[in-house]
This record gives C-alpha cells, sequence and structure tokens, in this order.
C-alpha cells in the first residue's frame, strides 16, 4: 500500500465506523465492532483491540486476532507506556522494546492509540503487524481519529454504560 492510499483508506474507515456506532450506546458493542472494522479493513494486522484502564493496570477488551494477555500494568509494555504517556506509540519492531509483551509471537510492529477523556486515561487501541514497521504517522493520525470518532460515542453516552453499577434494588422496586 502507498502513503497515498493511506488517507483514503482511513477516510473511508471513519466514514464506516460513524455508521457502525451511530445511536448505539453500549461501550462493549462499539469496541466490539471498532476491533472488528480494523482488523478486517487494514491490511497486514493480525490483532486489533482495545485494553480498558482498570486502577493501575489495563485489562483486556474486545479484540480480533489470537487470545492474548489478559492484565498489563501501566508502564508496562507498548500498551502500559502509551497508558503512561498519554500519546501514542509507534515501534516499528517490538523486538527492540524494552519490556514488550509477546502476546503473539508472529507480531513484528504495532501501534497503540491512547484513549483519553478529561485529561484521564480510559484504555488504549491496540494493532499489531507481522511486518517490521507496518505503521507509519499517517497510520498513527488515522487511527487517533477513529479513536476519536469512539470516544464522541462514549461521551455522548456516558450515563448508559453497562459498566457502571446497576442498582438492582431501585430496578425491583419498579
Ligand atoms: N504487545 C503489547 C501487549 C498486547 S498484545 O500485543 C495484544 C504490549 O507490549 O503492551
Amino acid at each position: 500500500m502507498t502513503t497515498m492510499e493511506k488517507p483514503e483508506l482511513y477516510s473511508d474507515l471513519a466514514r464506516q465506523l460513524t455508521a457502525l456506532l451511530a445511536g448505539e450506546a453500549d461501550l462493549v458493542a462499539n469496541a466490539a465492532n471498532t476491533a472488528a472494522l480494523l482488523y478486517h479493513g487494514l491490511p497486514d494486522v493480525n490483532w486489533a483491540g482495545f485494553y480498558f484502564r482498570n486502577g493501575a493496570e489495563l485489562v483486556l477488551g474486545p479484540f480480533q486476532g489470537k487470545p492474548a494477555c489478559v492484565r498489563i500494568p501501566i508502564g508496562k509494555g507498548v500498551c502500559g507506556t502509551a497508558a503512561a504517556r498519554g500519546t501514542a506509540v509507534l515501534v516499528p519492531d517490538v523486538h527492540n522494546f524494552p519490556g514488550h509483551i509477546a502476546c503473539d509471537p508472529e507480531s513484528c510492529s504495532e501501534l497503540v492509540v491512547p484513549l483519553i477523556e478529561n485529561d484521564c486515561v480510559l484504555g488504549v487501541l491496540d494493532l499489531d503487524s507481522p511486518l517490521p514497521a507496518r505503521f507509519d504517522e499517517v497510520d498513527r493520525q488515522g487511527c487517533e481519529q477513529l479513536v476519536a470518532l469512539f470516544l464522541d460515542q462514549y461521551r455522548q453516552h456516558s450515563n448508559h454504560h453497562r459498566l457502571r453499577n446497576f442498582d438492582y434494588r431501585a430496578w425491583n422496586r419498579r
């Protein structure tokens, strides 16, 4: 894929993601469809998915690809580093990244974009590729735009998230 084609691909993915998320409040459903869109829409990607922050850890969320490491301490690995810095991390060769956490031995390069809301890291979007240096600045910007669409949806529906406490006593009193 030439660099010229990538911006168009990301514009197309942004259109598709907007349609997929439209009107849906559920965070897990939206994360699952975002992961599936990226896994199938981007060439040479062997893992695409989310980790969500829980305390000082990132916990595996919806993804496509091989089963992955469930908990990553903030500050560890590529994902934990992106969460600690609050900025995207592009790794051309994961074997040269100290502390990289290997989930699929085929993964060679990686792009992690943090999900930031009100100066807090909610989690990260993680993409892996079996090719060296698969991701560049165009991918970073494209994925940051897709994450922004995902977060817009999160913000609009922040009162409805299933991860909020369900007050079963109030529900039974209806
Ligand atoms: N390689 C990541 C771990 C997650 S998997 O790639 C899905 C890391 O070093 O944080």
